[in-house]
Protein backbone atom coordinates (compact mmCIF):
# COMPACT_ATOMS: atom_id res chain seq x y z
CA UNK A 1 0.00 0.00 0.00
CA UNK A 2 2.77 2.37 1.17
CA UNK A 3 4.44 1.32 -2.16
CA UNK A 4 1.36 1.64 -4.04
CA UNK A 5 1.33 5.42 -2.85
CA UNK A 6 4.24 6.08 -3.31
CA UNK A 7 4.20 5.21 -7.29
CA UNK A 8 1.35 7.28 -7.90
CA UNK A 9 2.93 10.24 -6.08
CA UNK A 10 5.96 9.60 -8.44
CA UNK A 11 3.84 9.32 -11.47
CA UNK A 12 1.90 12.39 -10.36
CA UNK A 13 4.56 14.30 -10.05
CA UNK A 14 6.25 13.14 -13.65
CA UNK A 15 2.90 13.86 -15.06
CA UNK A 16 3.30 17.77 -13.54
CA UNK A 17 6.69 18.13 -14.83
CA UNK A 18 6.07 16.84 -18.08
CA UNK A 19 2.91 19.10 -18.53
CA UNK A 20 5.57 22.58 -17.07
CA UNK A 21 8.52 21.29 -19.51
CA UNK A 22 5.55 21.33 -22.35
CA UNK A 23 4.54 24.84 -21.19
CA UNK A 24 8.11 26.15 -20.88
CA UNK A 25 8.68 24.81 -24.34
CA UNK A 26 5.96 26.30 -25.74
CA UNK A 27 6.54 29.55 -24.08
CA UNK A 28 10.25 29.40 -25.29
CA UNK A 29 9.09 28.37 -28.45
CA UNK A 30 6.61 32.29 -28.47
CA UNK A 31 8.39 34.74 -30.76
CA UNK A 32 9.47 38.17 -28.31
CA UNK A 33 6.53 40.23 -29.81
CA UNK A 34 3.61 37.73 -29.00
CA UNK A 35 2.08 40.32 -27.47
CA UNK A 36 1.79 42.25 -30.45
CA UNK A 37 2.83 45.00 -29.29
CA UNK A 38 2.62 48.07 -32.05
CA UNK A 39 5.64 49.76 -33.33
CA UNK A 40 3.39 52.73 -35.35
CA UNK A 41 4.15 56.13 -33.32
CA UNK A 42 0.17 57.56 -34.22
CA UNK A 43 1.01 60.19 -32.02
CA UNK A 44 2.88 62.82 -33.87
CA UNK A 45 4.54 64.48 -31.13
CA UNK A 46 5.55 61.88 -29.07
CA UNK A 47 9.00 60.70 -30.98
CA UNK A 48 10.11 58.22 -27.57
CA UNK A 49 8.22 55.44 -29.27
CA UNK A 50 7.81 53.57 -32.14
CA UNK A 51 8.36 55.25 -35.77
CA UNK A 52 6.20 57.97 -37.80
CA UNK A 53 4.96 56.49 -41.07
CA UNK A 54 6.89 57.95 -44.17
CA UNK A 55 9.81 58.20 -42.18
CA UNK A 56 13.14 56.77 -44.16
CA UNK A 57 13.61 54.38 -41.34
CA UNK A 58 10.00 52.83 -41.95
CA UNK A 59 10.42 52.83 -45.78
CA UNK A 60 14.01 50.78 -44.92
CA UNK A 61 11.70 48.64 -43.13
CA UNK A 62 9.12 48.17 -45.56
CA UNK A 63 11.49 47.80 -48.27
CA UNK A 64 13.07 44.88 -46.45
CA UNK A 65 9.71 43.37 -45.29
CA UNK A 66 8.66 43.33 -49.51
CA UNK A 67 11.73 42.19 -51.06
CA UNK A 68 12.87 39.80 -48.92
CA UNK A 69 12.58 35.69 -49.09
CA UNK A 70 10.82 33.68 -46.54
CA UNK A 71 14.48 32.19 -45.79
CA UNK A 72 15.63 35.90 -45.37
CA UNK A 73 12.79 36.58 -43.49
CA UNK A 74 13.41 33.93 -40.96
CA UNK A 75 17.42 34.61 -40.54
CA UNK A 76 16.29 38.63 -39.64
CA UNK A 77 12.80 37.96 -36.87
CA UNK A 78 11.69 34.72 -35.47
CA UNK A 79 9.96 32.45 -37.78
CA UNK A 80 6.79 32.91 -36.55
CA UNK A 81 6.44 36.58 -37.58
CA UNK A 82 8.57 35.55 -40.59
CA UNK A 83 5.98 33.25 -41.77
CA UNK A 84 3.04 35.69 -40.77
CA UNK A 85 4.86 38.39 -42.73
CA UNK A 86 5.67 36.45 -45.69
CA UNK A 87 2.66 34.63 -46.42
CA UNK A 88 0.75 38.01 -45.68
CA UNK A 89 2.55 39.87 -48.39
CA UNK A 90 2.28 37.02 -51.26
CA UNK A 91 -1.51 36.48 -51.46
CA UNK A 92 -3.97 34.12 -51.21
CA UNK A 93 -2.35 31.80 -53.92
CA UNK A 94 0.57 31.48 -51.46
CA UNK A 95 3.38 32.31 -54.89
CA UNK A 96 5.79 35.14 -54.29
CA UNK A 97 5.81 37.43 -57.66
CA UNK A 98 2.12 36.78 -58.92
CA UNK A 99 -0.58 38.47 -59.50
CA UNK A 100 -2.44 38.89 -56.12
CA UNK A 101 1.00 39.54 -54.37
CA UNK A 102 -0.06 42.27 -52.04
CA UNK A 103 3.24 44.34 -50.89
CA UNK A 104 3.09 46.59 -47.47
CA UNK A 105 1.87 49.83 -48.48
CA UNK A 106 1.85 51.41 -44.90
CA UNK A 107 3.97 50.36 -41.50
CA UNK A 108 0.48 49.77 -40.01
CA UNK A 109 -0.38 47.17 -42.41
CA UNK A 110 2.86 45.32 -41.53
CA UNK A 111 1.65 46.10 -38.02
CA UNK A 112 -1.13 44.93 -37.72
CA UNK A 113 0.28 41.28 -39.22
CA UNK A 114 0.14 38.77 -35.93
CA UNK A 115 3.01 38.64 -33.92
CA UNK A 116 4.97 41.41 -35.08
CA UNK A 117 5.66 44.17 -32.98
CA UNK A 118 8.38 46.08 -31.49
CA UNK A 119 11.10 43.65 -31.05
CA UNK A 120 10.51 42.61 -34.51
CA UNK A 121 10.49 45.84 -35.99
CA UNK A 122 13.39 46.73 -34.37
CA UNK A 123 15.25 43.54 -35.86
CA UNK A 124 13.96 44.35 -39.49
CA UNK A 125 15.24 48.06 -38.70
CA UNK A 126 18.73 47.12 -37.79
CA UNK A 127 19.06 44.83 -40.68
CA UNK A 128 17.97 46.74 -43.32
CA UNK A 129 20.15 49.73 -42.45
CA UNK A 130 23.04 47.32 -42.10
CA UNK A 131 21.90 45.32 -45.19
CA UNK A 132 21.59 48.02 -48.33
CA UNK A 133 17.70 47.77 -47.91
CA UNK A 134 17.60 51.80 -47.56
CA UNK A 135 17.82 52.83 -50.73
CA UNK A 136 20.03 55.82 -51.89
CA UNK A 137 18.60 58.78 -53.80
CA UNK A 138 18.08 57.37 -57.24
CA UNK A 139 18.34 53.82 -56.16
CA UNK A 140 15.97 51.40 -57.69
CA UNK A 141 15.25 47.56 -55.67
CA UNK A 142 14.67 44.86 -57.93
CA UNK A 143 12.28 42.26 -56.94
CA UNK A 144 12.02 38.73 -57.81
CA UNK A 145 9.66 37.54 -60.72
CA UNK A 146 9.52 41.15 -62.07
CA UNK A 147 10.93 40.23 -65.03
CA UNK A 148 8.35 37.20 -65.81
CA UNK A 149 5.07 39.79 -64.84
CA UNK A 150 7.11 42.45 -67.55
CA UNK A 151 6.79 40.11 -69.71
CA UNK A 152 3.31 38.81 -69.57
CA UNK A 153 2.20 42.62 -69.69
CA UNK A 154 4.02 42.33 -72.72
CA UNK A 155 2.09 39.46 -74.07
CA UNK A 156 -1.23 40.81 -72.76
CA UNK A 157 -1.10 44.03 -74.62
CA UNK A 158 0.30 42.03 -77.62
CA UNK A 159 -2.73 39.71 -77.77
CA UNK A 160 -4.69 42.65 -77.71
CA UNK A 161 -3.11 44.46 -80.68
CA UNK A 162 -2.94 41.44 -82.42
CA UNK A 163 -7.80 41.22 -81.48
CA UNK A 164 -8.32 44.15 -82.91
CA UNK A 165 -6.18 44.08 -85.97
CA UNK A 166 -8.03 41.51 -86.91
CA UNK A 167 -11.24 43.13 -86.57
CA UNK A 168 -9.74 46.39 -88.03
CA UNK A 169 -7.47 45.19 -90.21
CA UNK A 170 -5.41 47.62 -88.89
CA UNK A 171 -2.64 47.81 -85.58
CA UNK A 172 -3.13 50.59 -83.24
CA UNK A 173 -1.01 51.51 -80.22
CA UNK A 174 -2.56 49.06 -77.12
CA UNK A 175 -2.54 51.91 -74.97
CA UNK A 176 -3.12 55.79 -76.08
CA UNK A 177 -4.48 55.10 -79.79
CA UNK A 178 -6.26 57.94 -79.73
CA UNK A 179 -4.62 60.92 -80.96
CA UNK A 180 -5.26 64.35 -81.19
CA UNK A 181 -2.95 65.63 -83.31
CA UNK A 182 0.81 65.81 -84.08
CA UNK A 183 2.54 68.76 -84.13
CA UNK A 184 5.60 70.45 -84.51
CA UNK A 185 7.50 72.00 -81.45
CA UNK A 186 11.12 73.37 -80.38
CA UNK A 187 12.39 72.84 -76.90
CA UNK A 188 14.93 75.50 -75.47
CA UNK A 189 16.89 74.21 -72.55
CA UNK A 190 17.35 76.58 -69.84
CA UNK A 191 19.68 75.16 -67.33
CA UNK A 192 19.97 77.96 -64.70
CA UNK A 193 17.83 76.11 -62.10
CA UNK A 194 20.24 72.87 -61.99
CA UNK A 195 23.24 72.61 -60.11
CA UNK A 196 26.50 72.16 -62.18
CA UNK A 197 26.14 68.64 -61.51
CA UNK A 198 22.57 68.32 -62.76
CA UNK A 199 23.90 70.03 -65.95
CA UNK A 200 24.13 66.97 -68.25
CA UNK A 201 22.50 65.04 -70.91
CA UNK A 202 19.90 66.84 -72.64
CA UNK A 203 20.30 69.45 -69.98
CA UNK A 204 24.05 70.15 -70.59
CA UNK A 205 24.19 73.75 -72.18
CA UNK A 206 21.18 76.16 -73.08
CA UNK A 207 20.35 74.42 -76.72
CA UNK A 208 17.52 74.57 -78.83
CA UNK A 209 15.75 71.36 -80.02
CA UNK A 210 13.44 70.55 -82.67
CA UNK A 211 10.62 67.80 -81.24
CA UNK A 212 7.64 66.23 -82.01
CA UNK A 213 4.78 66.31 -79.49
CA UNK A 214 1.27 63.82 -79.77
CA UNK A 215 -1.18 64.42 -77.82
CA UNK A 216 -3.72 61.50 -77.18
CA UNK A 217 -6.54 59.74 -74.96
CA UNK A 218 -5.14 57.29 -72.55
CA UNK A 219 -8.38 54.54 -73.08
CA UNK A 220 -7.44 51.38 -75.49
CA UNK A 221 -10.71 51.76 -77.11
CA UNK A 222 -10.99 54.82 -79.27
CA UNK A 223 -14.00 56.72 -78.13
CA UNK A 224 -15.34 60.71 -77.85
CA UNK A 225 -13.63 63.30 -76.02
CA UNK A 226 -16.21 63.45 -73.40
CA UNK A 227 -15.57 60.34 -72.06
CA UNK A 228 -13.80 60.02 -68.79
CA UNK A 229 -10.21 59.19 -69.37
CA UNK A 230 -6.59 59.17 -69.33
CA UNK A 231 -5.07 62.48 -71.32
CA UNK A 232 -1.38 61.89 -72.73
CA UNK A 233 1.69 63.99 -74.22
CA UNK A 234 4.47 62.52 -75.36
CA UNK A 235 7.79 64.50 -76.57
CA UNK A 236 10.07 63.53 -79.09
CA UNK A 237 13.14 65.68 -79.03
CA UNK A 238 15.59 65.19 -82.42
CA UNK A 239 18.88 65.98 -83.04
CA UNK A 240 20.26 64.92 -79.19
CA UNK A 241 23.78 63.25 -79.85
CA UNK A 242 25.23 60.67 -77.87
CA UNK A 243 24.82 56.56 -77.63
CA UNK A 244 20.76 55.85 -76.34
CA UNK A 245 19.84 53.33 -73.82
CA UNK A 246 18.16 50.61 -75.83
CA UNK A 247 21.07 48.91 -77.98
CA UNK A 248 18.91 48.78 -81.16
CA UNK A 249 18.49 52.53 -80.79
CA UNK A 250 21.91 53.45 -79.92
CA UNK A 251 22.62 55.87 -82.65
CA UNK A 252 19.04 57.11 -82.46
CA UNK A 253 19.22 60.92 -82.47
CA UNK A 254 15.72 61.04 -80.60
CA UNK A 255 15.21 61.38 -76.78
CA UNK A 256 11.16 60.89 -75.75
CA UNK A 257 9.74 62.02 -72.63
CA UNK A 258 5.91 60.56 -71.65
CA UNK A 259 3.46 62.17 -69.54
CA UNK A 260 -0.31 62.11 -68.20
CA UNK A 261 -2.19 64.40 -67.05
CA UNK A 262 -2.12 63.20 -63.26
CA UNK A 263 0.94 63.33 -60.69
CA UNK A 264 0.57 60.00 -59.62
CA UNK A 265 0.20 57.19 -61.63
CA UNK A 266 -2.78 54.41 -60.51
CA UNK A 267 -1.11 51.19 -60.78
CA UNK A 268 1.80 50.26 -58.49
CA UNK A 269 3.73 47.27 -60.02
CA UNK A 270 3.34 45.07 -63.24
CA UNK A 271 1.57 42.69 -61.42
CA UNK A 272 -1.47 45.11 -60.40
CA UNK A 273 -1.15 46.42 -63.63
CA UNK A 274 -2.13 42.74 -65.19
CA UNK A 275 -4.70 42.54 -62.71
CA UNK A 276 -6.09 45.98 -63.36
CA UNK A 277 -6.24 45.56 -67.29
CA UNK A 278 -7.66 42.20 -66.68
CA UNK A 279 -10.81 43.68 -64.52
CA UNK A 280 -10.96 46.78 -67.08
CA UNK A 281 -11.42 44.02 -69.72
CA UNK A 282 -14.31 42.13 -67.64
CA UNK A 283 -15.91 45.50 -67.52
CA UNK A 284 -14.98 45.79 -63.53
CA UNK A 285 -12.35 48.22 -63.50
CA UNK A 286 -13.67 49.63 -60.10
CA UNK A 287 -13.28 45.74 -58.42
CA UNK A 288 -9.14 46.21 -59.09
CA UNK A 289 -9.34 48.98 -56.53
CA UNK A 290 -12.35 48.39 -54.08
CA UNK A 291 -13.22 43.96 -53.69
CA UNK A 292 -15.52 41.72 -50.70
CA UNK A 293 -12.15 42.32 -48.72
CA UNK A 294 -10.90 45.70 -47.44
CA UNK A 295 -7.71 44.23 -46.70
CA UNK A 296 -7.29 44.51 -50.71
CA UNK A 297 -8.44 48.06 -51.18
CA UNK A 298 -6.30 50.03 -52.98
CA UNK A 299 -7.69 53.17 -52.25
CA UNK A 300 -4.44 55.49 -53.22
CA UNK A 301 -4.66 53.75 -56.53
CA UNK A 302 -8.47 54.54 -56.87
CA UNK A 303 -8.05 58.38 -55.71
CA UNK A 304 -5.18 58.40 -58.29
CA UNK A 305 -7.19 57.60 -61.03
CA UNK A 306 -10.48 59.22 -60.11
CA UNK A 307 -8.29 62.67 -59.37
CA UNK A 308 -6.98 62.24 -63.57
CA UNK A 309 -10.15 61.01 -64.59
CA UNK A 310 -12.15 63.84 -62.76
CA UNK A 311 -10.35 66.26 -64.70
CA UNK A 312 -12.25 67.76 -67.50
CA UNK A 313 -9.72 69.79 -70.05
CA UNK A 314 -11.16 71.94 -73.06
CA UNK A 315 -7.63 71.60 -74.55
CA UNK A 316 -5.02 69.24 -74.82
CA UNK A 317 -3.38 72.28 -73.45
CA UNK A 318 -3.01 71.57 -70.04
CA UNK A 319 -0.61 70.03 -67.35
CA UNK A 320 1.16 66.87 -67.39
CA UNK A 321 3.39 64.63 -65.28
CA UNK A 322 6.04 61.77 -65.72
CA UNK A 323 4.44 60.30 -62.74
CA UNK A 324 7.46 57.57 -63.11
CA UNK A 325 11.23 59.41 -61.82
CA UNK A 326 14.15 59.39 -63.94
CA UNK A 327 17.83 59.52 -63.14
CA UNK A 328 19.59 63.06 -63.66
CA UNK A 329 23.28 61.44 -63.86
CA UNK A 330 24.77 58.62 -61.08
CA UNK A 331 22.94 59.34 -57.86
CA UNK A 332 19.99 61.55 -58.53
CA UNK A 333 16.42 61.13 -59.81
CA UNK A 334 13.84 63.06 -61.30
CA UNK A 335 9.96 63.86 -61.87
CA UNK A 336 9.33 65.30 -64.90
CA UNK A 337 5.98 67.79 -65.92
CA UNK A 338 4.85 70.39 -68.44
CA UNK A 339 3.12 72.98 -68.06
CA UNK A 340 1.16 75.53 -70.00
CA UNK A 341 2.76 79.04 -69.52
CA UNK A 342 0.05 81.23 -68.88
CA UNK A 343 -3.58 80.17 -67.71
CA UNK A 344 -5.29 77.38 -68.77
CA UNK A 345 -8.80 76.77 -69.21
CA UNK A 346 -10.90 73.78 -67.72
CA UNK A 347 -13.95 72.14 -68.45
CA UNK A 348 -15.49 70.57 -71.17
CA UNK A 349 -17.41 72.41 -73.50
CA UNK A 350 -21.35 72.92 -73.30
CA UNK A 351 -21.78 70.75 -76.41
CA UNK A 352 -18.86 68.94 -76.89
CA UNK A 353 -17.92 67.08 -80.38
CA UNK A 354 -16.70 63.37 -80.59
CA UNK A 355 -13.25 64.91 -81.15
CA UNK A 356 -13.14 68.25 -79.32
CA UNK A 357 -10.01 67.58 -78.25
CA UNK A 358 -7.96 67.97 -81.39
CA UNK A 359 -10.34 70.91 -82.99
CA UNK A 360 -9.54 73.24 -79.86
CA UNK A 361 -5.77 72.29 -80.35
CA UNK A 362 -6.22 73.17 -84.06
CA UNK A 363 -8.01 76.41 -83.23
CA UNK A 364 -5.21 77.58 -80.46
CA UNK A 365 -2.75 76.80 -83.40
CA UNK A 366 -4.59 78.03 -86.21
CA UNK A 367 -2.91 81.66 -85.52
CA UNK A 368 -1.26 82.01 -82.60
CA UNK A 369 1.94 79.59 -81.00
CA UNK A 370 1.44 77.57 -77.64
CA UNK A 371 3.93 77.33 -74.94
CA UNK A 372 5.22 74.89 -72.29
CA UNK A 373 7.47 75.18 -69.70
CA UNK A 374 9.16 71.95 -68.34
CA UNK A 375 9.97 71.36 -65.42
CA UNK A 376 12.33 68.32 -63.15
CA UNK A 377 11.23 67.65 -59.66
CA UNK A 378 14.32 66.13 -57.77
CA UNK A 379 13.69 63.07 -55.62
CA UNK A 380 14.75 64.52 -52.13
CA UNK A 381 14.55 61.11 -50.05
CA UNK A 382 13.80 57.54 -50.76
CA UNK A 383 11.22 57.97 -47.95
CA UNK A 384 8.40 60.67 -49.51
CA UNK A 385 9.82 60.44 -52.73
CA UNK A 386 9.85 57.29 -53.62
CA UNK A 387 11.45 55.40 -56.92
CA UNK A 388 9.78 52.05 -56.70
CA UNK A 389 5.74 53.48 -55.95
CA UNK A 390 4.47 55.42 -58.66
CA UNK A 391 1.31 55.89 -57.12
CA UNK A 392 3.06 58.37 -54.54
CA UNK A 393 2.99 61.59 -55.26
CA UNK A 394 5.94 63.73 -54.56
CA UNK A 395 4.64 66.45 -52.49
CA UNK A 396 5.82 70.06 -54.47
CA UNK A 397 6.28 71.42 -50.85
CA UNK A 398 9.13 69.04 -50.56
CA UNK A 399 10.52 69.76 -53.63
CA UNK A 400 9.28 72.01 -56.13
CA UNK A 401 9.48 72.00 -59.76
CA UNK A 402 12.36 74.17 -61.32
CA UNK A 403 11.84 74.78 -64.90
CA UNK A 404 14.69 73.00 -67.18
CA UNK A 405 13.11 73.92 -70.58
CA UNK A 406 10.60 76.16 -72.70
CA UNK A 407 8.23 73.92 -75.31
CA UNK A 408 7.36 76.10 -77.80
CA UNK A 409 4.97 74.86 -80.70
CA UNK A 410 4.53 77.50 -83.40
CA UNK A 411 1.25 78.31 -85.15
CA UNK A 412 0.53 75.43 -87.57
CA UNK A 413 -2.35 73.17 -89.26
CA UNK A 414 -1.31 69.20 -88.70
CA UNK A 415 -4.22 67.51 -90.25
CA UNK A 416 -3.30 66.35 -93.48
CA UNK A 417 -3.77 62.51 -94.34
CA UNK A 418 0.35 62.09 -94.67
CA UNK A 419 0.31 64.24 -91.58
CA UNK A 420 -2.12 62.06 -89.70
CA UNK A 421 0.08 58.84 -91.01
CA UNK A 422 3.18 60.08 -89.96
CA UNK A 423 2.13 60.18 -86.18
CA UNK A 424 0.13 57.07 -86.61
CA UNK A 425 3.46 55.26 -87.08
CA UNK A 426 5.56 57.15 -84.65
CA UNK A 427 6.93 55.42 -81.35
CA UNK A 428 7.01 57.26 -78.11
CA UNK A 429 8.61 55.16 -75.59
CA UNK A 430 10.61 56.22 -72.33
CA UNK A 431 13.39 54.09 -72.80
CA UNK A 432 14.62 55.73 -76.17
CA UNK A 433 16.67 58.06 -74.03
CA UNK A 434 20.45 59.11 -72.94
CA UNK A 435 21.60 56.94 -70.20
CA UNK A 436 21.73 60.44 -68.20
CA UNK A 437 18.07 60.54 -68.16
CA UNK A 438 17.04 55.95 -67.61
CA UNK A 439 13.93 55.75 -66.40
CA UNK A 440 13.71 53.97 -62.99
CA UNK A 441 11.26 51.83 -61.24
CA UNK A 442 9.60 48.71 -61.81
CA UNK A 443 6.34 50.70 -63.77
CA UNK A 444 9.34 52.12 -65.95
CA UNK A 445 11.18 48.53 -66.33
CA UNK A 446 8.14 46.90 -67.05
CA UNK A 447 7.75 49.77 -69.69
CA UNK A 448 11.39 48.52 -71.20
CA UNK A 449 9.68 45.47 -71.96
CA UNK A 450 6.28 46.19 -72.88
CA UNK A 451 6.70 49.15 -75.14
CA UNK A 452 9.54 48.30 -77.88
CA UNK A 453 7.54 44.76 -78.33
CA UNK A 454 4.06 46.40 -78.93
CA UNK A 455 5.76 49.31 -81.47
CA UNK A 456 7.45 46.36 -83.53
CA UNK A 457 4.20 44.44 -83.15
CA UNK A 458 2.11 46.92 -84.81
CA UNK A 459 4.64 48.42 -87.53
CA UNK A 460 5.00 44.73 -88.45
CA UNK A 461 1.34 43.69 -88.89
CA UNK A 462 0.90 47.30 -90.85
CA UNK A 463 3.75 46.38 -92.63
CA UNK A 464 5.78 49.61 -92.01
CA UNK A 465 9.00 49.38 -90.65
CA UNK A 466 8.91 51.51 -87.47
CA UNK A 467 12.20 54.57 -88.02
CA UNK A 468 12.80 57.45 -85.67
CA UNK A 469 12.58 60.96 -87.49
CA UNK A 470 15.13 63.13 -87.76
CA UNK A 471 13.69 66.69 -88.70
CA UNK A 472 10.13 68.28 -88.91
CA UNK A 473 10.05 67.21 -92.11
CA UNK A 474 8.04 63.65 -92.84
C1 LIG B 1 3.27 49.12 -66.73
C2 LIG B 1 2.82 50.29 -67.08
C3 LIG B 1 2.52 50.71 -68.49
C4 LIG B 1 2.28 49.96 -69.61
C5 LIG B 1 2.25 48.45 -69.71
C6 LIG B 1 2.05 50.87 -70.70
C7 LIG B 1 1.79 50.49 -72.01
C8 LIG B 1 1.75 51.34 -73.09
C9 LIG B 1 1.68 50.94 -74.47
C10 LIG B 1 1.65 49.49 -74.95
C11 LIG B 1 1.67 52.05 -75.24
C12 LIG B 1 1.65 52.12 -76.77
C13 LIG B 1 3.08 52.03 -77.29
C14 LIG B 1 3.17 52.00 -78.81
O1 LIG B 1 2.42 51.26 -79.45
O2 LIG B 1 4.05 52.69 -79.39
C15 LIG B 1 1.70 53.16 -74.34
C16 LIG B 1 1.65 54.46 -74.72
C17 LIG B 1 1.71 55.52 -73.86
N1 LIG B 1 1.90 55.47 -72.49
FE1 LIG B 1 2.07 53.82 -71.37
N2 LIG B 1 2.15 52.15 -70.24
C18 LIG B 1 2.44 52.09 -68.89
C19 LIG B 1 2.66 53.14 -68.04
C20 LIG B 1 2.59 54.44 -68.42
C21 LIG B 1 2.85 55.54 -67.54
C22 LIG B 1 3.27 55.46 -66.07
C23 LIG B 1 2.68 56.66 -68.26
C24 LIG B 1 2.85 58.04 -67.70
C25 LIG B 1 3.40 59.03 -68.27
C26 LIG B 1 2.32 56.28 -69.63
C27 LIG B 1 2.08 57.13 -70.68
C28 LIG B 1 1.90 56.75 -72.00
C29 LIG B 1 1.69 57.68 -73.09
C30 LIG B 1 1.61 59.20 -73.00
C31 LIG B 1 1.57 56.91 -74.26
C32 LIG B 1 1.30 57.41 -75.68
C33 LIG B 1 2.59 57.53 -76.47
C34 LIG B 1 2.28 57.98 -77.87
O3 LIG B 1 1.72 59.08 -78.03
O4 LIG B 1 2.61 57.24 -78.82
N3 LIG B 1 2.29 54.92 -69.68
N4 LIG B 1 1.75 52.72 -73.04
Amino acid sequence: MKFKTLLMFVMFGLLLTSVACAQAEEEEALPPDAEDSAFVNTNAKDDSQGVQEGSWEGFCVLNLANSASAELLKEVVHSWPAKQIFETRIGRDKIAGTADDRPFETLKELDAVRYVGFITFSQLKRYAAANGFCPAIGEETLVAGEQRLAEQVAERSAQLVIEKFESEGFARRDAHPKSHGCVKAHIDIDNRALSPEERIGLFASNQSYPAWIRFSNGSPLIQVDNQRDVRGMAIKVMEVEGDKVLERHRDEQTQDFLLINGSAFFVKTPADYLQFTKKALDGSPVSFFLSLDPREWRLRELYNLLSIVGKKPSSPITQYWSTTPYALGEGRAVKYSARPCGEFASGWPKNPGADFLHDSLADALRSDDACFNFMVQRQVHAGGTPIEDSTVNWDDTDSPFLKVATIRIPSQSFDSPEHEAFCEDLSFNPWHTLPEHRPLGNINRTRRVVYDLISDLRHTLNDSPPSEPRSHAF
